[in-house]
Formats: structure tokens, C-alpha cells, sequence
């Protein structure tokens, strides 16, 4: 109740309003409304609007953080006006807002009424909106009627980032320079001259080796993260890490904390001032939180896929990489791209599947110096549809005691309110 009844207003900071996804909301003087239709831990800064849709759960105020079940919090209950993305957790939501955002390059502004501002009213109906909302349901009938109920359609396959999509192929596509999109699924490099275990042994050899890697157990990073579109030298930022399989990023912004963490069940996201600052993931995003914190011991990766492939080299920033891929039986995709020259991992990407498209993860690494004869990553670039965060860690604690409650649920007073913030 905190926040809400506070009556401060929060409006994203300046620095962050470039942000893809980031909207602004106010959260106000206002109580929770009677009839409420859906549960929400105290404290949480609860958007002015959606006050009246949340009831504070009674059970959750005893609960510690690593003890928060994660029960999905699901669009229809959470949101007021949802006709044709029913029925899905509030991660999967916003992920298919972030595919909407990112395919078209919109802002959230540009589709809601008065998002980006203190006063949004995102169940408005303007028409930009009720275009998207007739495409989602042009989309699934595309993807039933013309190919067998396969998500082979999306809302990029047409748009690829305009508003219109491009009708004629240019005459400089043709004769230009070859612009690459590779597919999300890729092909089987049948000529392969590396074998999977080749690349993951070059990999584990580079880092320093079996014994050396398998002694890291646990570690903590400290340093700065600068979030996509802000100015400046980042954030304070911390990393904590179990080979056990669990992982949580903090990045103190003044808005509050960004935060991605999973307790080897439960992933969170945390993004301070959005219209759902908190929620747990579910299906295939909290199997990528899970092969998130796998991929802090990267090493590790090997026995995740079953039925890991070698697909055709690639050259990022210059660098040619061996390209490794697998995949779920629910859909999770994973491809890593380790350099040729050095053996080290140079990026990930990992899919989730939402409604009208999967939504990537793109981690990309590069700095690597010695941690406990390890090699390990001093920069490192997380991105996905909402946000992207780039770290310089200045420094690295291995085999340290970390207190569980950090992957747990994160603390909901730092999802929008910082001490020492001046109100509004
Ligand atoms: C291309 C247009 C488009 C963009 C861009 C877009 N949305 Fe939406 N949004 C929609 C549509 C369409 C719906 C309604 C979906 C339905 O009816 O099932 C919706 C619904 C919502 C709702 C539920 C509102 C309610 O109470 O009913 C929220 C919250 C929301 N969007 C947030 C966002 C955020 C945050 C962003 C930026 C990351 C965003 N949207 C970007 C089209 C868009
Ligand atoms: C099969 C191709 C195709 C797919 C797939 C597609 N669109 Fe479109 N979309 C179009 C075309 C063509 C137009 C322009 C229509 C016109 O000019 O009347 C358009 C227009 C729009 C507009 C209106 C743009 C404006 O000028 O305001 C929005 C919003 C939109 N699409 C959203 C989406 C979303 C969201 C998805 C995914 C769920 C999607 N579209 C998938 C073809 C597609």
C-alpha cells in the first residue's frame, strides 16, 4: 500500500523515455477500488489505472521472496480491455507488446493513448490499435488457413520494421548489397568440418579448462550497466550466480531496480514504472530464465539440448563464429556462437514463444579476463524486446556464499520507488 498511497507521481525520467518499451505511468493518491479481479503483492507501484483491477493478496504479505509461488497473472484478469490476446499469462502479454513494438518500430505511445505520459489509458481504443488488434486475428488465420495452424507468419514478416509494409522489392536489393535476416530455426550445416563436441571442447579448453571451470562454482560481478538510450557512464549493477542453476541481475537505476532472476523454479522480471513492474515468467520465458542461468556457468550448456546441431558459420563484428543450435520439445530455442579464433562465446540468442511471434534474447560477451583461472566475460549486452542493458563489470567474486533470497521474487518496494526520491 506504500506507493499507493503515497500519492506520488513517478513519471519516467527523462534518461529512460528512449527506451523501447518503457512507459510511463503515474501512481497516485488513489485506493484500491472494491471488486478486485486479480491478486498483487503490498507494496508493488501499481500503475493508477490498473489500481482498481489488483487486490493485495492477504497470503502473499506472508510470504518471503523465495517462498512467492508464481501463480501466472493472466491478460483478461489483469487488464480491462483484452478481445483477441485472451487468456495468456502477463508475461506472454507484454512479450507480444514488445513484438508489436519491435516489428513495427512503435512505441508503446504510438498505438495507446497517452502511454509515455502520466496519465495513459491503455485500454482506449484508438485506431492504430484496433488495426493491430483485427492483424492479430488477420495473422492467426493466415498461419490455420494457409499453413496448417504453423506460426510461420508474423507481424515482422510483413512490417520488418514499417509501418507499411514495402509492397515492390527495390531495384537496389536486387543489385545492392545482400541484406542477411537469418531464420530462427537454422539449417543443419551438413558439411560441417567441426562436430559439436569439437566446439564445446575448443570452448571449455579456452576458458581454461575442465578442473578450472568445474571449480567455479558461484561468483558475484559488481559494475555498471547502461541502459539502451541513456546517457552517461550506466548504473550501479550487481550479478549473483550458483552453478546449482540460479541467476539474478540487479540494475539500481534511479527509478528503481531492473531485475532478472530465477530461483531454479521461478524466473522474475522487473521493470520499474511499466505498466506491470513485477511478474513471473511462465512456459518457454521461464525455460529461457532457466537457460539464462545455466549460461552463467556456460560450460554447462552442453547437456541442455539433447540434440544439439553445427549450422553454418557466421561473422559477427568481424569475427567468424561456429554456430551451435538446439531446441526444446515445448519450442525454447538456443543458439550460440563461439569465435573461431579464440573458442570463447561470443553471443547467445533464445526464443520464447508468444501468440503472434517468438521474442529473442540476445546476449553478446566480450572482455574476457582471468576470474579463478576462468575466463570470463567483462562485457556483457543483454537485449530483448523491452529492454537492452550493457554491462562493464569492474570486478568478479568466485566461490562466494550467496544469500537464496537473491533469485527469488524481487523486493516489489524496488519496482518504482527509490528513498530519497523527491515526489512530484
Ligand atoms: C501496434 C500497436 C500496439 C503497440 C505498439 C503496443 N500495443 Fe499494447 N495493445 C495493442 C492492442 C491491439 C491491444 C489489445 C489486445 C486485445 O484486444 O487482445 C493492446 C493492449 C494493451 C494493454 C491492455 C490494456 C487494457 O487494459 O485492456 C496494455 C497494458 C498494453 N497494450 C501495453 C502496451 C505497452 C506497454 C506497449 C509498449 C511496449 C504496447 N502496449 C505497445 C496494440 C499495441
Ligand atoms: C500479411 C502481411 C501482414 C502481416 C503479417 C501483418 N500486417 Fe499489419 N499491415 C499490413 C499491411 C499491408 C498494412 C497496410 C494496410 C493499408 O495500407 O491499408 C498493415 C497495416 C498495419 C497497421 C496500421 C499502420 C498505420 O499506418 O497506422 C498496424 C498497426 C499493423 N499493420 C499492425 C500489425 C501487427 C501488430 C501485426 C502482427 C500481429 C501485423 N500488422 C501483421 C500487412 C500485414
Amino acid at each position: 500500500m506504500k506507493v499507493l498511497s503515497k500519492g506520488l507521481i513517478f513519471a519516467v525520467a527523462v534518461a529512460t523515455t528512449a527506451w523501447l518499451t518503457s512507459i510511463a505511468f503515474a501512481t497516485g493518491g488513489t485506493t484500491v477500488s472494491a471488486a478486485p479481479v486479480s491478486t498483487y503483492a503490498p507494496g508493488t507501484a501499481i500503475p493508477r489505472h490498473l489500481a482498481g483491477t489488483f487486490k493485495l493478496a492477504a497470503a502473499a504479505q506472508s510470504q518471503t521472496a523465495a517462498q512467492t509461488p508464481a501463480t501466472p497473472q493472466m491478460s483478461d484478469a489483469v487488464f480491462k480491455n483484452v478481445q483477441v490476446l485472451k487468456g495468456i499469462p502477463v508475461d506472454q502479454f507484454m512479450g507480444t507488446m514488445g513484438v508489436f513494438t519491435t516489428s513495427l518500430s512503435l512505441c508503446c505511445g504510438n498505438c495507446h493513448t497517452g502511454a509515455g505520459t502520466s496519465n495513459p489509458k491503455w485500454e482506449d481504443d484508438p485506431p492504430r490499435k484496433r488495426t493491430a488488434r483485427a492483424m492479430v486475428t488477420m495473422v492467426q488465420n493466415i498461419n490455420k488457413n494457409s499453413f496448417g495452424g504453423r506460426q510461420v507468419v508474423t507481424c515482422w514478416t510483413c512490417h520488418r520494421g514499417q509501418l507499411a509494409p514495402s509492397v515492390t522489392p527495390p531495384l537496389d536489393f536486387a543489385y545492392g548489397e545482400a541484406v542477411v535476416n537469418p531464420p530462427d530455426i537454422l539449417a543443419r550445416d551438413q558439411n560441417a568440418t567441426k562436430t559439436v563436441d569439437q566446439i564445446f571442447d575448443k570452448f571449455i579448453e579456452a576458458e581454461g579448462g575442465a578442473a578450472k571451470v568445474n571449480a567455479l562454482t558461484s561468483y558475484t560481478a559488481k559494475g555498471k550497466s547502461l541502459l539502451f538510450g541513456e546517457v552517461g557512464d550506466g548504473n550501479p549493477s550487481e550479478m549473483f550466480a550458483k552453478s546449482t542453476g540460479q541467476v539474478a541481475t540487479f540494475v539500481h537505476q534511479q527509478e528503481g531496480d531492473v531485475v532478472r532472476a530465477f530461483d531454479g523454479t521461478t524466473g522474475w522480471w522487473q521493470l520499474p514504472l511499466t505498466v506491470t513492474p513485477q511478474y513471473p515468467l511462465t512456459s518457454t520465458l521461464a525455460e529461457g530464465a532457466k537457460f539464462d542461468a545455466v549460461m552463467a556457468f556456460p560450460w554447462k550448456i552442453r547437456t541442455y539440448f539433447p540434440n544439439w546441431r553445427v549450422s553454418f558459420g557466421q561473422t559477427i563484428d568481424g569475427d567468424d563464429v561456429d554456430v551451435v543450435q538446439g531446441q526444446t520439445t515445448t519450442g525454447l530455442i538456443g543458439t550460440l556462437y563461439f569465435s573461431k579464433k579464440t573458442g570463447l562465446l561470443k553471443r547467445y540468442i533464445r526464443y520464447a514463444n508468444t501468440v503472434v511471434g517468438r521474442i529473442p534474447t540476445q546476449v553478446d560477451y566480450s572482455d574476457y579476463r582471468d576470474v579463478a583461472g576462468v575466463k570470463m566475460p567483462f562485457k556483457y549486452s543483454y537485449a530483448w524486446v523491452s529492454e537492452r542493458d550493457d554491462w562493464t563489470f569492474t570486478a568478479y567474486e568466485p566461490n562466494v556464499t550467496i544469500d537464496g533470497a537473491k533469485f527469488g521474487r524481487p523486493d516489489p518496494k524496488t519496482a518504482g520507488e527509490v528513498a530519497g526520491r523527491k515526489a512530484k
